[in-house]
């Protein structure tokens, strides 16, 4: 990840593996670290705002004007990084879908840019097809493996939690 940063390994950056392994909070962390004009969305989130954008229905948080499609894929292209989260598995993948993901990558070619997903590259290319999987791989594949951080045992920190485990064992 460093090395993408450095310009020693190039973009975009697809950082893949199971859940709770640290995906989102290690592009939160780079979001930080780039400061302001970048973009965040997970994959349902981006589809929802086109949809959204294509009713008439979407607003520019800044602004406050409302946003075409046009001018969210204006954002999209001119952000200064953008992470696209949560490229996720499913069974069917909708036309839609597809062609958003599809734009969603086109429009950040040789650009900073994140993707992240729970499957990796030849899922990726089963579930999608190849020029997807191959465009998220272009540049720096990172597997992030582990155990699920959000499933850790946390020790008991509650008094009457711990009296009552004293008491009843
Ligand atoms: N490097 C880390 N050190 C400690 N906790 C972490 C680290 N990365 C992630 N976490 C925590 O683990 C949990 C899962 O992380 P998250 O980034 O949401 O996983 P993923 O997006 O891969 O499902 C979150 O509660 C997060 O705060
Ligand atoms: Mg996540």
């Amino acid at each position: 990840m460093n090395d993408v940063i450095m310009a020693r390994a190039p973009w975009p950056l697809f950082i893949f593996g199971g859940v709770g392994t640290g995906k989102t909070c290690a592009c939160l962390c780079l979001l930080d670290a780039a400061g302001g004009g970048c973009h965040f969305k997970t994959f349902p989130e981006l589809c929802n705002d086109i949809i959204a954008a294509g009713k008439g229905d979407l607003w520019n948080d800044n602004t406050g004007y409302r946003m075409s499609v046009h001018d969210y894929w204006h954002v999209w292209r001119n952000s200064r990084l953008t992470v696209l989260d949560e490229i996720g598995a499913r069974q069917q993948v909708s036309d839609f879908a597809y062609e958003t993901l599809k734009l969603a990558i086109d429009t950040r070619e040789g650009k900073c840019c994140v993707f992240t997903s729970n499957i990796g590259p030849d899922d990726l290319a089963r579930i999608y097809d190849d020029r997807i999987a191959s465009r998220l791989t272009t540049g720096t594949v990172l597997e992030l493996g582990g155990a699920d951080r959000r499933q850790r045992v946390v020790p008991c920190e509650n008094k009457l939690e711990r009296q009552a485990q004293e008491v009843f064992g």
